[in-house]
């Protein structure tokens, strides 16, 4: 599902007569298989959210390749990656990333308008996912108005709607309850179990990595662990 292959990255700081490299990851070599979840761990600053942001096109590697689904992604340019991204992608975040001044409907909606479904078909289909992820009759409120976890079924919700072959997460556990997240990992096991769904979750938490197929720890930019596979 996902193929990585010799990716180095580098970001470059500083203005043009002082430009400096920080080398973020070297040659990192992966493969994720249809309907695994793999868990991403490592500390802070390992390059976690690096390797997350290369395989989604928010940046560009610096050297190596990236295949998602049969299709070689590396050099998509922005047009391409977001009609990728539509199709095959599904973002999960710590911060669940909603837009506030729009109700949990219209959020999930959002990736249906820019595919550019009619109205009838996106109503449809957003009320159907409210039920799926247990949110019947919230549909009217803002962010604001919701819990952290039910704030996180929304943004699962929008990451669905598209049905995605591929869900990206990172740190979802992050800002819930234990309860919560045990909880968001049922939903997660389910939706790999009966949807078979890819999962690759950047994680802290020993809990998630718990759910996982497998699990890779990144440090410094390298991965240093491929396996730990856990039930
Ligand atoms: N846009 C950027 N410009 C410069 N350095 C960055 C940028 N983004 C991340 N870094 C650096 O890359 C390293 C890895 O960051 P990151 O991928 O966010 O790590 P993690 O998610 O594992 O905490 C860190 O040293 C961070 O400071
Ligand atoms: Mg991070």
């Amino acid at each position: 599902m996902i193929t990585v292959t010799n990716l180095h990255h580098s970001f470059f700081v500083g203005k043009r007569s002082n430009r400096q490299e920080v080398p973020v990851l070297q040659d990192v070599n992966l493969t994720v298989d249809k309907g695994e979840i793999v868990a991403v761990i490592g500390r802070s600053g390992s390059g976690k959210s690096t390797l997350l942001n290369l395989l989604s096109g928010y940046i560009k590697p610096t050297q190596g390749e990236v295949f998602i689904d049969g299709t070689n992604v590396t050099n998509f340019s922005e047009a391409e990656w977001a009609d990728f991204r539509l199709d095959h992608l599904g973002f999960i975040f710590q911060s669940f990333q909603l837009i506030p001044s729009m109700t949990a409907f219209e959020n999930v909606e959002l990736p249906l308008m820019m595919k550019g479904l009619g109205e009838k078909e996106r109503k449809q289909k957003v009320m159907e996912m409210f039920e799926k992820v247990d949110l019947h009759g919230l549909e009217g409120n803002y962010p604001s108005e919701l819990s952290g976890g039910q704030q996180q079924r929304v943004s699962i919700a929008r990451a669905l709607i598209v049905n995605p072959p591929i869900i990206f997460a990172d740190e979802p556990t992050g800002s819930l309850d234990t309860e919560t997240e045990t909880e968001l990992l049922g939903f997660i096991k389910y939706l790999n179990e009966v949807e078979n769904i890819t999962f690759v979750i950047i994680t802290h938490d020993e809990e998630v990595a718990s759910i996982a197929n497998r699990t890779i720890r990144l440090e410094n930019g390298s991965i240093i662990e491929k396996d730990g596979a856990l039930v």
